[in-house]
Parts: C-alpha cells; sequence; structure tokens
C-alpha cells in the first residue's frame, strides 16, 4: 500500500477504534445524543486531516495512540461543556464562513488596564465602542502574570485565571456575551510559544518534575545553546543578548526567545501540544470569537536554522485549526507574524490561520509617508496583497508593537532603493534623528552588533502630531491631521478587517512617563501604551479641538465604508497614477466600484483626466468622501494629503 492510500487507511482504522471509547466517555459525563451528533459530524468531516498532521508531527512517539485518544476525550469534554449561546454561534458562522469580509467589519485593540482598569467598567464603554462602529475588539493579555515586568502580559501565568486586578474569569465570559449582543466579537490572545516562569508547568519544571521539563528546553551546560545561537536572531538585544536564560536554581540553560521569564515551549512533546490544547478550547468556551496566535513564526525549533517559520510550525497551527472546526467551530485564528511578507503569507489560509496582521501594508504607509513617495508601497502591494478566498488582512496602522521595516530587499531593489540603508533612512526618520522629519517616535531594540532597530511611537506622535502641538503651529498641526485621516483612509478602504489602537481616533501622544517605572523603562513600547485620555475623548464632539477633528472625520469615514459593498472583502488592484506621489487602486463588488487616490505629499498633485475616465471608470465621477461631483474631462488636483474616494455617477 502506497503511502497517499496507507495514511487514510490508518486514520479510519484508528478512528474505528476510538469513536466508541471517546463517545461512552462522553455519555458518562453526561452529555446529551444531539450534542454527540453534531461532534462526531465534525470530528468525522476534520478527522483525515487532523490526524495526517498528527501523525506527521508526533506519530514515531511510542505513547502516540495514547495522546490521540485523550486529545479526543478532552474535544468531545469541551464540546459538552460549550455554552449554548457559542453554539448558536457555531451554527451561524459555519454557514455564513465569510462573515468577517462584510464592509461593516471595524476592529479596535486596547488594554483593559490602561483603557479603564477592570473589566465590569469596560462594560460602560461599549456604547463608546458602538459609536466607532466596532465589530471586533482585542482585549490585549489579561490573564494572570507575574508582578512588575511580564512583557505587557505576554508571560501568561495561567491561561484560565483573569489577573485579579482586572477581573474574574467569569466576568469576561459575561462580558464575551454581552459583546456579542452588542455585535462585537471578542478577540484575545493565545501566548502558546512560551509561558511565564510562575505558570504551573514551569514551577512543576524547577521542581524537578521529569514530565515538565519535558515541557521546555533546558540544557545543562553551553553545548547545546551555543549550537543553536549560531544560527538565531535576537529578538529582544538590548534586554539580554542571545536567546537562552541561565536559572541557578535548576542549573540549566532555558530556551527563552523573548524575555528571561517567557520560557519556550517544546511542541515536539506531543504533552505539550494536547495541554495546550485544552487551554484554546478553554478560551474559545468563554466566548471568544477570534484568537490572535502570538508569536507563530518561533514555535518549533530546528538545529542549524533560526528556528523561525519551520514546516513544523504550520503543522501545529493546522491541527489547533482542525480541532477548533470540531470542538469550537466559530473560533477563528490571527496569525501574528512580523517577518518577511512571504513568510507572513505562509500563516495565512482557511486550514491555518483565516486572519493575519498585514505588517507590510503598516510599513509601507509609514514609508510612503517619510519619503512622500508611493513607489515602494504600490509595486509591493501590486504582487503581495492578494490573500487565498475565505482570508482576510487585519489592516493596522501601528500595535502595542515596535514598527519593523519588514519589507522584501527586492520590492526594494526593483523600485531603485537600498533596502539597508533606507532602513536606516526610516529609523532616523521617525526617531527624529533625521532632520527635518516631522515625526516623534522612539528607537526599539537597537543591535549594536547589526545596527538593526525598530520604532517606537503612537500614530500621533509619529505622523507629526506632537512636533506640531509643541511648536504651536497652526499649519503642521492641520497637516498631521491630514496625515492620520489620510492613513485611516487607507485601511478602510483597502481590502481586510481595519483596526484600531483605541486612543489613536483622539490623537492620543506618546507618553513618556513609562521611564519612572522600573518595571517599564528598558521597554520603549510603553510609550505608545498610554492610559485612556478621557480629557481628549471629551472633546471629541468638538470640531474646534484636535481630537474633535480626528473624531469626527474618521467616525464619518467608518460610517461611509459601512455603506460601501465595494469595500468588502479584499479584492483590490493597484492601478497607475502617473504621480509618483499618489497611491491609486481600485474596489469593486458586483456592480459597485470605487477607485481610491491619495496624495502622499505636503504639495497638490494632479492625476490626468485620461487616468479618471480609464479607472472611474467615466466622465461624470462623485467623490463619496467631500460629497463633491468630478469631472474627468479635466485633471483632478489633490491637495496636500488629501484623498478620495471616487465612484462613477450613473
Ligand atoms: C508578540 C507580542 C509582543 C510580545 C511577544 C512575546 O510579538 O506582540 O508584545 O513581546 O510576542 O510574547
Ligand atoms: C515579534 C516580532 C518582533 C517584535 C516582537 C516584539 O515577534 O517578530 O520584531 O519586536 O514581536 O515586539
Amino acid at each position: 500500500m502506497h503511502k497517499w492510500e496507507r495514511i487514510p487507511h490508518e486514520a479510519a482504522r484508528s478512528l474505528a477504534r476510538l469513536l466508541p471509547r471517546i463517545e461512552q466517555a462522553f455519555e458518562a459525563a453526561g452529555g446529551n445524543a444531539a450534542d454527540w451528533a453534531a461532534f462526531e459530524q465534525r470530528l468525522r468531516r476534520e478527522w483525515p486531516r487532523l490526524f495526517e498532521l498528527l501523525l506527521g508531527l508526533y506519530g514515531t512517539q511510542y505513547d502516540f495512540f495514547y495522546h490521540l485518544e485523550q486529545l479526543l476525550i478532552a474535544m468531545a469534554q469541551s464540546w459538552r461543556e460549550r455554552p449554548q449561546w457559542l453554539k448558536q454561534r457555531d451554527v451561524v458562522r459555519e454557514a455564513d464562513s465569510e462573515w468577517f469580509q462584510s464592509e461593516r467589519m471595524m476592529g479596535g485593540v486596547l488594554y483593559v488596564d490602561r483603557f479603564c482598569g477592570t473589566l465590569n467598567r469596560l462594560r460602560e464603554f461599549i456604547p463608546y465602542f458602538n459609536e466607532l462602529g466596532l465589530t471586533y475588539l482585542h482585549l490585549m493579555p489579561l490573564f494572570a502574570a507575574p508582578e512588575g515586568n511580564n512583557d505587557g502580559g505576554y508571560a501568561v501565568s495561567s491561561y484560565r485565571e483573569v489577573n485579579p486586578q482586572i477581573g474574574t474569569t467569569a466576568e469576561l465570559a459575561a462580558l464575551a456575551h454581552e459583546l456579542d449582543r452588542a455585535g462585537i466579537s471578542l478577540v484575545l490572545d493565545f501566548v502558546f510559544n512560551h509561558t511565564s516562569d510562575e505558570h504551573e508547568w514551569a514551577r512543576r519544571a524547577q521542581a524537578g518534575d521529569p514530565d515538565y521539563q519535558e515541557f521546555y528546553f533546558l540544557f545543562p551546560d553551553r553545548t547545546m545553546p551555543d549550537a543553536y545561537e549560531r544560527t538565531l536572531r535576537e529578538i529582544f538585544p538590548t534586554v539580554r543578548r542571545g536567546s537562552f536564560t541561565w536559572r541557578p536554581d535548576m542549573q540549566r540553560w532555558v530556551w527563552t526567545t523573548f524575555n528571561s521569564f517567557q520560557w519556550d515551549l517544546n511542541y515536539a512533546n506531543p504533552a505539550v501540544f494536547r495541554a495546550m490544547a485544552a487551554e484554546m478550547l478553554f478560551l474559545a468556551n468563554l466566548g471568544v470569537a477570534v484568537l490572535r496566535l502570538d508569536a507563530v513564526p518561533f514555535i518549533w525549533k530546528r538545529m542549524g536554522t533560526n528556528c523561525e517559520n519551520q514546516p513544523e510550525a504550520h503543522q501545529i497551527i493546522q491541527a489547533f485549526n482542525a480541532i477548533a472546526r470540531i470542538a469550537a467551530p466559530a473560533l477563528l485564528f490571527k496569525s501574528e507574524a512580523i517577518v518577511h511578507p512571504d513568510d507572513v503569507l505562509s500563516y495565512i489560509s482557511p486550514h491555518e490561520c483565516q486572519l493575519s496582521y498585514n505588517p507590510l501594508l503598516m510599513a509601507l504607509l509609514w514609508e510612503s509617508l517619510a519619503t512622500r513617495e508611493v513607489k515602494l508601497l504600490a509595486h509591493s502591494l501590486s504582487h503581495r496583497f492578494r490573500l487565498p478566498a475565505g482570508c482576510a488582512w487585519i489592516n493596522y496602522l501601528r500595535s502595542h508593537d515596535d514598527i519593523g521595516w519588514t519589507f522584501d530587499d527586492n520590492d526594494a531593489r526593483a523600485v531603485g532603493i537600498d533596502p539597508w540603508g533606507h532602513r536606516q533612512f526610516l529609523n532616523a526618520f521617525y526617531t527624529g534623528r533625521f532632520p527635518s522629519s516631522f515625526a516623534r517616535g522612539l528607537p526599539f531594540q537597537e543591535n549594536p552588533d547589526t545596527g538593526d532597530a525598530r520604532v517606537s511611537g503612537t500614530l500621533a506622535s509619529l505622523a507629526g502630531l506632537e512636533q506640531a502641538l509643541s511648536n504651536g503651529d497652526p499649519t503642521a498641526i492641520e497637516t498631521a491631521i491630514r496625515r492620520i485621516l489620510l492613513l485611516h483612509s487607507i485601511i478602510l478602504s483597502i481590502g481586510g478587517i481595519p483596526l484600531l489602537y483605541l486612543g489613536d481616533e483622539v490623537g492620543t501622544l506618546n507618553d513618556y512617563g513609562y521611564v519612572n517605572d522600573p518595571a517599564k523603562a528598558d521597554d520603549s513600547r510603553w510609550v505608545h501604551r498610554p492610559v485612556r485620555n478621557q480629557a481628549a475623548m471629551d472633546q471629541r464632539y468638538d470640531p474646534s479641538t484636535v481630537p474633535g477633528r480626528i473624531f469626527g472625520e474618521l467616525v464619518k469615514l467608518i460610517r461611509l465604508r459601512t455603506s460601501l459593498p465595494a469595500l468588502r472583502d479584499g479584492a483590490m488592484e493597484v492601478v497607475r497614477s502617473d504621480n509618483r506621489h499618489v497611491l491609486a487602486y481600485v474596489r469593486q463588488t458586483g456592480a459597485q466600484r470605487v477607485l481610491v487616490l491619495t496624495n502622499f505629499s505636503e504639495y497638490p498633485q494632479s492625476i490626468a483626466g485620461n487616468l479618471l475616465r480609464m479607472y472611474g471608470p467615466g466622465v461624470e465621477l462623485f467623490d463619496l468622501v467631500s460629497d463633491q461631483p468630478v469631472s474627468a474631462n479635466e485633471a483632478l488636483v489633490l491637495p496636500p494629503y488629501r484623498f478620495v474616494w471616487l465612484t462613477p455617477v450613473r
């Protein structure tokens, strides 16, 4: 029998052996027949795929079959315990699997503790979220974590206990349901590459339990760490050199890609896979609609490589995806891979992560603002924006993390840009070291050996508002507001789910106070994670204020988007503008068509009438943003940093 026959055969035989035992356990635990039937149906559908993935990952382990059985028992139990409202949502979203492609989708992200303190208080802001049209809310890590520095919650000590200062797990589940009733899907992180060194698994490893020591990568001396480090990239070089941490209490080196208190999990161990699958299903049953898969590139290690984007990383995520399809079908994954664009793309598929951050668009929007030219942006988007069917970009302007210049070197060379020099320029520009820069950002993780660095800063400070306000320069303030709105116009129109970092809608500036907190002082990302600025929010309806102008125009654009079916899903075509400062693209769904033109420079720019007639298409066009007719009989002059969303008049 050939391999391609043998695997389906083994899959069927294993399922036949396992099913009666899983069903028995399900019934013994009080499960009802209808629930079992739904589970069995989905299991049969996904099983060949799940089995093959797990066989590939763990088939050589002598106790493979035991792990399979335990995994299925845990999945069935999780399904049995899944709240009724979520089972209803499962049915609805399975029937409408492209729900997230809607032109009504709008994302927001915030830290609960910094935004309002507690989960209970967050409920009071649901009307505010509705004002912004949010349908997706990512709450930054809010689970138990070590005191002091915990990497903004990304060092998780328990995936089942909310940090007591923020609330309780029951409150989180209630909030998820309440958000759902308000039309908002809850997004949480799945920090599955590592746990904190205070997680129970890590504590047991520290206490010498060999089963839990196998959850992590522990080495008695430098032999293996040195061998791995020959090819590893340093992620946080200013915090600690290398990727390993010495634990005197254990007399062991521990693999710690990020901070010393974040211990990488060993996914070559099937017990780790199973344990994390159970944590994932727990989060799903709280009412999470989308899990943001944190640090996906790092989850599989292979000697002699940079231990990023290994084939097994994909297999693990695909196996989690299959498990979700069976036991929590409404759950979607969003990939956090801030790496080369080819690698970013490799995680995106209906069978892996349906959603992904779009770090390339994010970085290149800033690149275009700095250079006032769109050649690298237009060229990169023209061949890198398209996604497989059933998937969507999350388009954002900045996150809680730094901005890194992850464009492709050959894309840069193709448009006459030297990639290394350009990254140096962009870092200098956004940290304000470049003369005449409008931006006020801070360097993040400058690596003295390689010269690499990334950039921290809020949207408004990077776009020039901070400098303009401190110079009291009304023209510069106006220009900065135009830049902020221009960036939003793009993420709202280009295709995918726009994601707003809460605070940016009222022009929140950098918060330099983080340096006074020893737990934050050496991590410049805190400069762009300020607490909620209620004073600015209170000014949001007053168009004579800066927050009022940003908020008012932004909300107008968000509303406009919801009325334009042409802006649904991600089909987008970059078209010629014949002007190096103007980005042009077309969106079309059915009969509706929108041509978006954006001027990235501080000077007026013109677009020839024949291009408008060709791409509009037509002679009589209408700008949906300004509510003005546009005639394609003549050239269109776009004022500084202005954009139009043109549609043909019929
Ligand atoms: C992700 C997070 C980042 C964190 C890292 C380690 O990249 O976005 O904030 O430092 O993972 O968990
Ligand atoms: C991600 C990125 C890295 C970033 C880090 C923390 O894993 O790969 O560039 O700095 O998270 O912010």
